[in-house]
């Protein structure tokens, strides 16, 4: 499958990364790329970037910026828990599916277990059990991390309330909080809540921030709102190989990111091309809409007629992951409402 356009038109729905930069974005990086500039993250973009994160979540905040979202989680995870250690995840989670092992790679070991939930989300019921499993037996591992998606895999969104009850029961069983916000603003934006309510005034202790889903190149950041974590994640990140040299250009992105609003703009656009998407394929008999999707994601079933049609015509979306017929559509900052339209007149066309 491929991501490419024909005649001007993006077909591509696999995911949010396919997208390419805003423009704000690229016009940073070329001006980053002028000049001179102190290496290592002691330049000026990045502190500003430290400065603009601590108004954005009106609160204290240590902003290492990353290459991959996956270095994020994995580092950040590190901080949170031992080497026996366990980190909750929700089956669905990208940590446990679609990062090669990373968290266990960057923790020397600790063991992801999955804590189930209807729409990808934990529940409560469930983090209540996990939280105390086995809990000071030597023979296995200590539930150390309650990791959360926001938002989740399949598109639904965790409520502030939720969060908030979440980190209560982690917290009360002495469990630290993270989370994986590769999609914050879409979530954020869904929601309309602020990133302090939505992070660590709901408990978050450590945030993997996205940025490249959503208009950045190759910009993510750990965010962490526990200054005594500092030390331990400056050599983390140091160590897991994410403190570049040429950290302006990071953090020039970050800082783009965060002007005017940006990052809640595109996650605004994105979203709502995902609601124009939902909205139409509902009213196909043949399609059955699935999960809870609140962000820039669509989850339904399609006929396998469908699929196969709409693969063929150059639609690229994942068809394999889910079950027989489920399918997952991700929109993004770049596509736009005649995009969708060109998608749901094939999607007419075929179904006939
Ligand atoms: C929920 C979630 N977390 C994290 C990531 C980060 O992935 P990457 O390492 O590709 O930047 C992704 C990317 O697909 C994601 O969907």
């Amino acid at each position: 499958m491929s991501e490419g356009t024909a005649a001007g038109v993006v077909r591509g729905y696999l995911s949010d990364n396919a997208a390419g930069a805003s423009p704000e974005i690229a016009a940073a990086m070329t001006e980053a790329a002028v000049g001179l500039a102190s290496p290592c993250g002691s330049d000026d973009v990045s502190k500003r970037v430290g400065a603009r994160m601590a108004e954005v979540f009106e609160h204290p905040v240590d902003v290492f910026p990353v290459g991959t979202g996956s270095a994020a989680n994995g580092i950040a995870l590190a901080t949170l828990t031992p080497p026996w250690g366990s980190i909750l995840s929700h089956p669905d989670g990208h940590i446990a599916n679609d990062e090669a092992g990373t968290p266990e790679f960057f923790t020397h070991g600790a063991k992801i277990t999955l804590v189930d939930g209807p729409n990808s989300k934990i529940t409560p019921e469930a983090l209540r059990a996990a939280a105390v499993y086995r809990r000071g037996n030597l023979h296995s591992v200590q539930p150390s991390v309650a990791s959360l998606t926001q938002a989740a895999e399949t598109g639904s969104v965790y409520t502030v309330a939720e969060i908030h009850e979440l980190s209560e029961i982690a917290h009360e069983a002495g469990l630290r909080v993270h989370m994986d916000g590769a999609r914050l603003a879409n979530a954020l934006v869904a929601l309309e809540a602020t990133p302090a309510e939505m992070t660590w005034q709901a408990g978050v202790d450590v945030l993997s921030f996205g940025a490249t889903k959503n208009g950045a190149m190759t910009a993510d950041a750990i965010v962490s709102f526990d200054p005594s974590l500092r030390t331990e994640l400056s050599y983390r990140h140091k160590r897991g190989g994410q403190l570049t040299s040429k950290m302006w250009f990071q953090s020039a992105q970050l800082d783009a990111y965060l002007t005017d609003d940006l990052w809640l703009r595109n996650a605004r656009h994105a979203n709502g091309m995902a609601e124009r998407l939902r909205a139409r394929l509902a009213l196909h008999p043949e399609i059955e809409m699935l999960g809870d999707p609140r962000a820039n994601i669509v989850f339904c079933s399609f006929p396998p007629m469908l699929i196969d049609g709409l693969h063929g015509r150059g639609f690229a979306f994942h068809a394999d992951r889910w079950g027989p017929g489920v399918v997952h559509l991700v929109t993004s900052f770049a596509h736009q409402p005649e995009d969708i339209d060109v998608l749901l007149a094939a999607v007419a066309d075929i179904l006939g």
